[in-house]
């Protein structure tokens, strides 16, 4: 059985691709640009544009099941086109905003597009919704690596972060086994942590001190204004504003579809500390 992974080159789809390979499963991976896809030995790589529909049926050949990256505007078509070619199992990378997306912004459909795609197809589905992930704290690198200093609003803010890893294993799961079909999981981490929290996880996995700056609200806008967009700066103030008041449930949805406990946060930075040097 192949098993084709989207985003390969990706930070999910590239520990999907390593998961795979480990379970001793035969992985073709999709990249719009092969040479610089870096992928590991083992695996097929293919040239495709999820975006251009038309270069893609060689990808298909022989393919039962594809983890699936969000490319809404042509969704539909690339998962007709799949299942023409037989493959009858589709994991989607979508988001835990699916489902509030019609409320936020009407007609503004991302994920939901896809996901909806995906299920008109009348294939074997499973909606990996991961929430926030610890990645977003690289955000913060250039100013950690620069000053020693992070910026932010909203310092309490607790979320649960989930690692890029923890996507993928829910995904390689639902792409392996046959009990998460029909299933739409929300992943988190294993733990909500607060701004200031992670600041200092970031401060112990690099070994220097690093001073956490609170902005004000408005203060944050005007930071973020030169690369955000309005919607995006009042999405992003508003869930920093709810995360004090109360932050978001831990969902135990990692555990129980992998039978193991999430990676923490100290755990993202010892992996990503790197970054932040
Ligand atoms: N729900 C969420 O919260 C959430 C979280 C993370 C990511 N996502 C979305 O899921 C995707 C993957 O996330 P990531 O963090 O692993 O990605 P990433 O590290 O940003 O890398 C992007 C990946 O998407 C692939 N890609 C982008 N456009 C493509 C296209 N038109 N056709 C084929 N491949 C394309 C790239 O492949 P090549 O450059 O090799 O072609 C690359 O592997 C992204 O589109 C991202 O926006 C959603």
């Amino acid at each position: 059985m192949t098993i084709l992974v989207t985003g390969a080159s990706g930070s999910i789809g590239r520990h999907v691709v390593d998961q795979l390979l480990q379970a001793g499963a035969r992985v073709r991976a999709l990249t719009r640009n092969p040479t610089a896809a870096n992928l590991p030995d083992g695996v097929e790589v293919v040239q495709g544009d999820l975006a251009r529909p038309e270069t893609l049926p060689s990808a298909f050949e022989n393919v039962e099941r594809m983890f699936l990256i969000p490319v809404p505007a042509t969704a539909a078509e690339v998962v007709e086109l799949a299942k023409k070619a037989g493959v009858r199992r589709v994991v989607v990378l979508s988001s835990v905003s699916a489902p509030y997306e019609e409320m936020y912004q009407p007609g503004g459909q991302y994920f939901l597009l896809v996901e909806r795609a995906v299920e008109g197809a009348g294939v074997e589905w499973t909606h990996v919704r991961p929430v926030g992930l610890m990645l977003s704290s690289l955000f913060w690198a250039e100013s950690i690596r620069a000053e020693r200093v992070v910026r932010a609003p909203y310092g309490n803010a607790g979320y649960p972060h989930v690692h890029e890893a923890d996507v993928a294993e829910v995904a390689t799961a639902s792409l392996l086994d046959d009990g998460h079909v029909g299933k739409r999981y929300t992943v988190t981490g294993p733990e909500a942590i607060t701004q200031v929290e992670q600041v200092r996880a970031i401060s112990a996995a690099i070994g220097r001190d690093i001073r956490f700056e609170e902005l004000t609200p408005e203060q944050a806008r005007r930071l973020w204004s030169s690369f955000m967009s309005v919607s995006d700066i009042d999405v992003e103030l508003m869930v920093l504003e709810e995360s004090v008041k109360k932050p978001t449930k831990v969902r135990r949805t990692f555990e129980q579809v992998t039978g193991h406990s999430g990676r923490t946060y100290a755990q993202w930075t010892a992996d990503h500390a790197q970054d932040f040097r």
